[in-house]
């Protein structure tokens, strides 16, 4: 593992200390856009206004605490322009790691949670729409190789941006020929049933033939593949086990047919720290493989021990990892295994 700095192996002599520590690096590089490489007086004015930022991030949610605003935290900062995590475009690693899976040509819909602006929607709708489709597929009904993104969050106007992305996307690149694109409104953790649908993107050619059932949310849909980036970080840690077994969930309908067919979860792991660490504040939190571990673990209690397990040795970082998050930033893939295996 490569990173940035030696502060991660310090001894944690002033816990408060060191934490700040964390936070100030964490806080460029939440602010900064990628590939930019700030030299060290624009760092400092970064660290400074953007160290602000997240701070009265916090206070929005402290407040919320305290206030009988009906409206959730994520919502008015989404309506205040609060939004330093954004990265101003597509995740890099995204269609980059999707890419090198061996059965990625096979999935058919994919779930982005926490989707924000929507920029991994249509990065990712776009690189299934251009890929290539295979003479079986072709040979199969239209709907065969029809795919699905679906982004999801829990803010309306953020989901605004991300239809007004999508609008520009079509407007500039032309309309989607075979992928739908759905986003829905709603709180992950209430589960596909409780969620709204908010807008549908149909593929040019399937206006009639367009039917979103492929993930019919008042059922248990089925996702081939999840992308989580920048959600679990910004989940209360005490909520990640239930993060845990609503992932599981998501990707489990397949298990019955075969193990293999299983769908597949992509976690950009970040902001990326060593060891787990309870004591420091969030938004965002501080995330660690084994955070994501205990979180995906539920051999204890699912059927026959299958749970979903890292698919790699370790977690390593992506070729196409966003500059400014060098060694923050780590891949992890995972896939149901059973622990009999
Ligand atoms: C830190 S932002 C990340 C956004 C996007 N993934 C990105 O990287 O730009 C977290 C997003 O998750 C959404 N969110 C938070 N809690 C959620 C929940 N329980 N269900 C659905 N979305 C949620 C927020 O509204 C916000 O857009």
């Amino acid at each position: 593992m490569m990173f940035s700095s030696r502060k991660f192996y310090l001894p944690m002599v002033d816990r408060k200390l060191y934490c700040r520590k964390e936070m100030k690096q964490m806080i460029v590089v939440f602010a900064s856009k990628r590939f930019v490489t700030p030299d060290t007086r624009d760092r400092d004015i970064i660290i400074n206004t953007k160290e602000k930022l997240v701070h009265r991030l916090r206070q929005v949610f402290q407040e919320s605490k305290s206030d009988s605003s009906t409206v959730d935290p994520w919502e008015r900062l989404w309506r205040d322009g609060l939004t330093p995590w954004d990265l101003g475009g597509p995740t890099p690693a995204l269609v980059s790691e999707v890419q090198q899976r061996p059965n990625h040509n096979l999935w058919r819909t994919a779930l982005l949670p926490g989707c924000g602006s929507g920029y991994d929607v249509v990065s990712l709708a776009r690189f299934w729409d251009d890929c290539q489709v295979t003479k079986k597929e072709k040979q199969d009904t239209n709907s065969s190789y029809q795919r699905t993104v679906v982004g999801l969050d829990l803010s309306e106007t953020s989901l605004h941006r991300a239809k007004q992305l999508l609008d520009e996307s079509v407007q500039t690149h032309g309309s989607f020929s075979r992928t739908n694109i759905l986003l829905y409104q709603g709180d992950f953790f209430a589960g596909p049933s409780a969620w709204h649908l908010f807008h549908a993107e149909k593929p040019s050619n399937k206006q009639d033939t367009f039917d979103p059932v492929s993930v019919d949310t008042t059922n248990n849909p089925t996702f081939d593949f999840i992308f989580d980036y920048t959600f679990f970080c910004a989940i209360p840690p005490e909520r990640r086990h239930d993060w845990g077994r609503v992932m599981t969930q998501l990707l489990s309908q397949k298990l019955h047919d075969s193990i293999d067919q299983s769908g597949e979860l992509l976690t950009l792991m970040f902001p990326y720290i060593p060891e787990p660490r309870t004591d420091c504040p969030g938004p965002p939190y501080l995330v660690s493989f084994r955070d994501y571990l205990a979180a995906l673990d539920n051999t204890n209690t699912s059927e026959d021990g299958i749970s979903l397990r890292l698919t790699t040795p370790s977690p390593y970082q992506s070729k196409d990892v966003v500059a400014s998050r060098f060694g923050q930033e780590m891949v992890g893939w995972w896939k149901f295994e059973s622990k009999k295996e």
